[in-house]
């Protein structure tokens, strides 16, 4: 029987705001809505998805560091997207194929926003589609298994 895929959702800084935070810009789902959205997908598809929200840069990378084991990382970075070298390190350090998602389109927003500095560890980037960019990216590792050359 084929090992069961296994993937790790964080969700990163603020977003345990959604639903309240700038529902024009980041939808009217709280966050909680939108991890059982995931999850009912990840049953659909018969597959483990593992969801963590923090605010703490140290625990994303802390998580990156025990993601040893999983198919993929599915990471939504918040605000540290544009200033973390730390968790563009940790990414890299481990070599688990990581998809980086905004809800918003961080291409059409300040300035400040059209940079990341987690993408270039990444194998894609997903941005401006709200929280079905999370089920692209997951769909993405199933289809893939995390090697762009296999689809
Ligand atoms: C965000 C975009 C970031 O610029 C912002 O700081 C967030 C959310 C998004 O999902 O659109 O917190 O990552």
């Amino acid at each position: 029987m084929n090992k069961k895929v296994r993937i790790l959702m964080l969700h990163g800084p603020n977003l345990n705001l959604l639903g309240k935070r700038l529902p024009d810009i980041y939808g009217p789902m709280s966050l909680d809505e939108i991890n059982n959205c995931i999850l009912n997908y990840a049953q659909e598809k018969g597959i483990q998805v593992d969801i963590h929200q923090t605010n703490s840069e140290t625990m994303i990378i802390d998580l990156i560091h025990k993601a040893q084991g999983y198919d993929g990382i599915v990471l939504n970075p918040g605000a540290y997207t544009h200033t973390s070298y730390a968790i563009r390190d940790a990414i890299e350090a481990m070599g688990i194929c990581t998809i980086e998602v905004h809800l918003s389109n961080i291409y059409a927003r300040e300035p400040f926003r059209k940079k990341s500095a987690i993408a270039p560890v990444c194998i894609g980037q997903i941005t401006g589609l709200g929280w079905y960019g999370y089920i692209l990216a997951i769909a993405f590792l199933i289809n893939s298994q995390g090697d762009k050359d296999a689809i």
